[in-house]
């Protein structure tokens, strides 16, 4: 019994010892490092954000080893740029060591940029890119800072892919033939340089290619599907079968004018044509059944594993870019068929 009893003894020590070997401090914590995340998303309620939120805690995870862990907290801002910007205050308080923000309103950039640099705390802006003065992607608040940066995908290739789909159909578009390509356009949101630069560029693609275009009907829904199918159907009600070609600037609203259009007995690839963006995995099946005309991949794989690597760089004390970018893919019929 006594032998067994020292035996447990040396045993106990020599765990006791190993314990105390990991650091200064002592005990099995000692060596690792926790970085304290904080990720604020202008709405939770968004398919797409939804998408990538997600990849964002998952990739985080695939990152821990057994001494480095990232503890990321979420925030919802409810579409709410006050909401956001008392999130992002809360976030200071917490000590968040990186924060991620996709802005309610880019307009608000500087506020957020001067707060977090202010609190000394590294800053990934994400998906709402903040302009510029003269409308172009150089904001100053991110060049002049060091310890901001913006990832994201330049939605000028989003609207050039949606025009060229339409441009390499047999009709470009024009399906009665009369020379003019009329179309609608349902907005995400006027104050988003996505939902500009992809209503801008979808139809200059057109133009730029000798296309004669007419806009029957122009409106913003939110990125939402049901406020979608609510404009599209005001626009059937309105211009019936004179419309040939419904732009959405994204797949969500998509999604809501597919309804509507099947509602007015309308036949996508027949007697109108429909294109999304964000290439979401219901929108890739109807590309490739015909249910629409395209879309175009807007990769939240890709900008969420950069958003993170950079995160990751600055807490690693690395310098940062300002400015990375992912690129789009246009996803037509030919594309889903050959994969
Ligand atoms: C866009 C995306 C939309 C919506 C929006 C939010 O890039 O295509 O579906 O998520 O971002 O800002």
């Amino acid at each position: 019994m006594k032998k067994v009893l020292a035996l447990l003894m040396a045993v106990v020590m020599m765990f006791s010892l190993v314990a105390c070997g990991g650091g200064e401090t002592g005990g099995e914590t000692a060596d690792v490092t926790t970085y304290k995340v904080g990720v604020a998303i202008y709405q939770y309620n968004d398919n797409f954000m939804t998408l990538y939120r997600n990849e964002i805690a998952d990739y985080f995870k695939t990152l821990e080893t057994d001494t480095v862990k990232y503890d990321v907290t979420f925030v919802d801002g409810k579409n709410s740029m006050d909401e956001q910007s008392n999130q992002i205050d809360t976030f200071i308080t917490q000590g968040m060591d990186v924060i991620i923000c996709n802005l309610v309103q880019t307009s608000s950039a500087e506020v957020i940029i001067d707060k977090v640099v202010a609190a000394d705390i590294p800053l990934v802006l994400i998906n709402r890119e903040p302009l510029g003065d003269n409308g172009d992607e150089s904001y100053a608040g991110i060049l002049d800072n060091p310890t901001v940066c913006y990832v994201g995908a330049d939605a000028r290739q989003s609207g050039t892919y949606q025009g060229e789909i339409v441009l390499s159909l047999e009709d470009k578009g024009d399906i009665n033939g009369d020379g003019t390509v009329k179309y609608i356009m349902i907005m995400g949101d006027v104050e988003n340089p996505d939902a500009q630069y992809r209503t801008e560029f979808s139809v200059k693609a057109l133009t730029d290619a000798g296309v004669k275009v007419e806009c029957l009907y122009q409106d913003t829904a939110a990125w939402d599907q049901t406020k979608g199918q609510e404009l599209v159907a005001n626009a059937l009600t309105q211009f019936g079968k004179d419309i040939e070609v419904v732009f959405c600037n994204n797949d969500g609203m998509a999604l809501g004018a597919a309804q509507a259009l099947k509602d007015a007995g309308r036949v996508v690839g027949e007697d109108v044509y429909l294109l999304g963006v964000d290439a979401l995995t219901e929108c890739v099946e109807m590309v490739g059944n015909g249910e629409m005309t395209g879309t175009v991949l807007n990769d939240h794989i890709g900008q969420s594993h950069a958003a993170v690597d950079v995160a990751v760089k600055a807490l690693n004390g690395e310098a940062m870019d300002n400015y990375y970018w992912v690129n789009y893919v246009k996803v037509d019929k030919a594309y889903v068929d050959a994969q």
